[in-house]
């Protein structure tokens, strides 16, 4: 970590951080002699405006404009930023074409052949840096993680899942969920091969700009969210932190990745329409917010405390606390059953720790058979009050052998059917649920 840390420093050196602006400045003059006849497309005005602030600011137009040399000399100078600065070489040169709409920043940033960011949020010493602090926050969280309670994990802007692949080899398998969500689920067939290993990973959309109730995530549903590199890429920070807040239960926790530098950020990252699509000018003027505005943001959007890490100015890495919900007297759907039936195929210690923790909360239980035949799921409700939760609990059984795990699924499945079977049987005043306990 120390080396990491040194390197770090470099990164976000001032010398690294002006020299690169200067490099931009001279993309910049370069795309603006080559836009001259075309110009930029109406829906990028605004990102033209920034690159030609950032080029006049350098001194750069009416110069030859001399990006090779700049960016040979940036390379001889600090070749630990070889991945930032491969970034740079495949970004600048492009920039016109970006301008005009013929070039598809995301295209260029994120196809499956090149996969430059992948290779770039893989590679760079700065994201190395920022994944293991997130790495090691995580697995603090996890230690102290009651063993016998699941994990409820949200990713918010997976995308190309670098910083999951950090994270996953320590998380526990036997009881964490884990949403990968992304605006776009173009990332999604990629992701599913990487992590195949991970049979716990649940694949779906999320837009952080809307309503996650309107998207199929309930409120309160989270422990932990995970967001890196995204909350920037919203259109308002403040509501997509409020819609984090949201979906997390009391004590929930967010680990947030954020980059502050928007000199560093505009000839690469900056080109990408979600970059120049923010509608809360009133906090901020660029992109990426500053290191410091970001505790009161997390404050204000429902967060009680918030630790920031990370080699200032340039990354941050921030562990936000929800603290707790309020709590709202419980309607007559919210009322806990009257009994609860937890029944188990294949798992072993978990269904007796629910079991102890439901007559702990003074719940009335019976452990029933994961029995494949309705009338027995039919004699065990029967036998309960008006209203009865069903916890089912089925265990994976094959070890990877595809061979053998046929047979448990089809009994697995018929358990299920059985089960349904009975309750649709039930006289219409009964009602059954599977209730978070
Ligand atoms: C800079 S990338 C983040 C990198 C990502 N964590 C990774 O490791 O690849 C920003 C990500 O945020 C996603 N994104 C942009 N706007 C979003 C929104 N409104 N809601 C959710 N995700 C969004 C993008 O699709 C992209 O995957």
């Amino acid at each position: 970590m120390a080396a990491l840390t040194a390197a770090a420093r470099r990164y976000d050196s001032p010398s690294f951080v002006r020299r690169v602006a200067h490099l931009t400045g001279h993309f910049v003059a370069a795309a603006v002699a080559e836009l001259k006849a075309s110009g930029a497309r109406p829906g990028n005005r605004r990102l033209y405006e920034k690159l030609r602030a950032l080029a006049e600011r350098e001194g750069v137009p009416g110069r030859t404009p001399e990006p090779g040399r700049l960016l040979a000399e940036l390379l001889r100078d600090f070749p630990a930023m070889a991945p930032e600065l491969l970034l740079y070489a495949r970004c600048g040169p492009q920039l016109a074409g970006v301008l005009t709409g013929d070039v598809d920043p995301m295209q260029l940033l994120f196809s499956d052949t090149e996969r430059l960011a992948e290779l770039h949020y893989t590679t760079s010493v700065a994201h190395q840096y920022l994944n293991r602090m997130a790495r090691e926050l995580l697995t603090g969280l996890v230690d102290a993680w009651p063993a016998d309670r699941p994990l409820r994990i949200l990713e918010v802007g997976a995308g190309t899942g670098s910083t999951t692949a950090w994270l996953l080899p320590r998380l526990p398998a036997d009881r964490t969920t884990y949403a990968y969500t992304d605006v776009s689920s173009a990332f999604f067939p990629r992701a599913r091969h990487r992590f195949a290993a991970y049979r716990y990973l649940d694949y779906r959309t999320l837009d952080l700009d809307r309503d996650p109730a309107e998207q199929g995530f309930a409120a309160a549903s989270f422990d932990l969210v995970i967001a890196a590199n995204v909350l920037h890429a919203t259109t308002d920070v403040r509501r997509a932190v409020g819609h984090v807040a949201e979906l997390l239960d009391s004590g929930g926790r967010l680990l947030a990745v954020e980059f502050h530098d928007n000199d560093l950020f505009a000839p690469c990252y900056g080109l990408l329409g979600s970059a120049s699509g923010f509608t809360d000018t009133e906090l901020r003027e660029d992109t990426l917010l500053a290191r410091e505005q970001w505790p009161e943001v997390l404050r204000s959007g429902g967060f009680t405390s918030v630790v920031q890490l990370g080699e200032e100015p340039a990354c941050s890495v921030l562990f936000a606390d929800r603290g707790e919900r309020e709590q709202h007297p419980p309607t007559p759907s919210d009322a806990a059953p009257g009994h609860f039936l937890v029944a188990a195929d294949g798992v072993e210690g978990l269904p007796d720790a629910v079991v102890a923790r439901l007559r702990t909360l003074g719940r009335s239980v019976s452990r029933v058979d994961a029995a494949t035949d309705s009338a027995r799921w039919g004699a065990a409700l029967s036998g309960t009050e008006e209203s009865v939760g069903i916890v089912v609990m089925l265990g994976e059984q094959a070890n990877g052998d595809a061979a053998r795990a046929v047979d448990p699924v089809v009994r697995q499945a018929a358990v299920l059917r059985a089960m349904v079977t009975a309750c649709q049987a039930l006289p219409e005043s009964r009602e059954v649920r599977a209730p978070g306990c």
